[in-house]
């Protein structure tokens, strides 16, 4: 696998985005041996399941990626692209959906892959939108938890990072819409 030394043209990346850079946060292989934790814990309870993993877009596509390789049992994959507004780094609050589902989850094991979950609104909209759905199960699996900007309750039943509030980008993850392409996943800060 790539790492940020490895990446061609990351350097080249980084000098074209103005006054930012990402510094390091977790390498490539970190992450790796993270996802593979996780998804020893999700065959544990879905092996035999079949469930849907829903992935929120466009953030969760790497690390839904990774994850889905990992687990060796029937399972589903449906996207859902929600939108908040807001300026720069900062959410609205008012989350809307963009993109919904393909298909029915009734009666369906369902599991949320998100990216990172910060004030706690994007996921608690959609759970409340996919509970109306009647799915069999409902259960959230995070890469990164920035626990200090809640501003509502947010059970995760199955995390990656804490991180601190720190503006992350990398391994799917954006800066308006800048350094998906990013294997690891690093935080911004601005030069002097
Ligand atoms: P929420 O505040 O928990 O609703 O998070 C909403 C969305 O904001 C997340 O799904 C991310 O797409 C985005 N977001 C929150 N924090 C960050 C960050 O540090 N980097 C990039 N995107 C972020």
């Amino acid at each position: 696998m790539l790492d940020s030394t490895q990446f061609k043209g990351y350097n080249l990346w980084v000098a074209m985005s103005s006054q930012v850079k990402p510094q390091i946060l977790f390498s490539s292989q970190e992450i790796e041996t993270r996802v593979r934790q996780l998804a020893a814990e999700i065959r544990k309870d879905y092996h035999n399941k079949r469930p849907v993993l829903i992935g929120i877009l466009k953030g969760s596509f790497v690390f839904l990626a990774d994850l889905v390789r990992l687990l060796d049992f029937p399972l589903e994959v449906e996207f859902i692209r929600l939108s908040s507004y807001g300026r720069g780094k900062e959410t609205s609050g008012t989350v809307r959906v963009v993109q919904g589902l393909a298909s029915e989850v009734k009666g369906r094991h369902v599991l949320i892959i998100e990216d990172i979950v910060d004030t706690g609104l994007t996921v608690a909209f959609l759970f409340d939108y996919l509970r109306k759905e009647k799915p069999a199960s409902l259960k959230l699996c995070v890469l990164t938890n920035k626990p200090s900007r809640r501003q509502t309750l947010v059970n995760i039943d199955y995390l990656g990072f804490t991180i601190p509030d720190k503006f992350i980008v990398g391994y799917g993850i954006d800066w308006d819409e800048k350094f998906r392409n990013l294997p690891d996943i690093g935080f911004m800060e601005a030069e002097d």
